[in-house]
């Protein structure tokens, strides 16, 4: 990874900003997109310190084309090349499906899908045009399996794993390989607000007993980011103590 140019969204917190972290401690250069800047500076700031690599920390809407290209000049200026995407912003807005809104649909359809097009349109130019590269994009679990109160998100993450697929598929003969991770529950702020009953309901669901740290998350997504997958691509790896077999 030492020398890698690496591009996190939504890496300014949880999952993305252990994400970060991970390929940071092997070296890589860090660009952190988000719509939280200042929180995506001073992380990037953190990163540079710690590891001793070049970090960056840049306002960017996934959703919006101007300022993912925009973000991709900066990066460019920055660091003079972008080897790897992971694509990691996302939101969720639940609700039954009878009683959700359009706007609850269409946001989180608009970050979590729409987002990882844009970025893979403007960040996969620089890769298909450098003949290389490595995309992850970080579905779930209930995009494979459904999820009662969550008809957007999960179609959302669906819809992430076909278009793993379709740009894998697009890119592999410019040797650019793109693969997603999908998380299953992951201890973050919003699962360490379940109350205890919750949560032993959802370690009975889970083979291994236990709910994912961001870690778990980071070190599949590592891996499928390096070298070491290097004849991986089109694939989903789930995240998730073995509750999707
Ligand atoms: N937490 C879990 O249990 C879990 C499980 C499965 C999948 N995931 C997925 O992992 C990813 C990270 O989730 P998390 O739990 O760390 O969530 P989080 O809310 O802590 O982090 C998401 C980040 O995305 C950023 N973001 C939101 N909208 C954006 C936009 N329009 N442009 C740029 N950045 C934007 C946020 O500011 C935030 O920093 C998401 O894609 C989520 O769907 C999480």
């Amino acid at each position: 990874m030492r020398g890698k140019n690496a591009v996190v969204t939504g890496g300014a917190r949880g999952i993305g900003e252990a994400i970060a972290g991970v390929l940071a401690k092997m070296g890589a250069n860090i660009a952190i997109w988000d719509v939280l800047s200042d929180q995506a500076r001073d992380a990037a700031a953190a990163l540079a310190g710690k590891h001793g690599v070049k970090a960056a920390g840049l306002a960017v809407d996934v959703t919006r084309g101007e300022s993912v290209e925009a973000a991709v000049e900066e990066t460019l200026g920055e660091m003079g090349g972008i080897d790897i995407l992971i694509n990691n912003a996302g939101i969720t807005r639940d609700g039954l499906i009878i009683r959700m809104r359009e706007e609850d649909w269409d946001r989180v359809l608009a970050i979590n899908l729409k987002g990882v097009w844009q970025c893979s349109k403007s960040v996969g130019r620089v890769m298909l045009k450098a003949r290389r590269g490595a995309i992850v994009n970080i579905a779930s679990v209930v995009g494979v399996m459904g999820n009662a109160g969550q008809a957007n998100y999960s179609a959302s993450k669906a819809g992430v794993i076909g278009l793993t697929k379709t740009s894998a598929k697009e890119f592999a003969p410019r040797g650019v390989r793109v693969n997603a991770v999908a998380p299953g529950y992951i201890r973050t702020p919003m699962t360490d607000k379940l109350t205890d009953e919750q949560r032993e309901r959802l370690r009975a669901l889970i083979p291994l007993g236990q709910l994912g740290t961001p870690a778990d998350v980071a070190d599949a997504v590592a891996f499928l980011a390096s070298d070491a997958a290097r004849y991986i691509t089109g694939q989903t790896i789930n995240v998730c103590g073995g509750m999707v077999m």
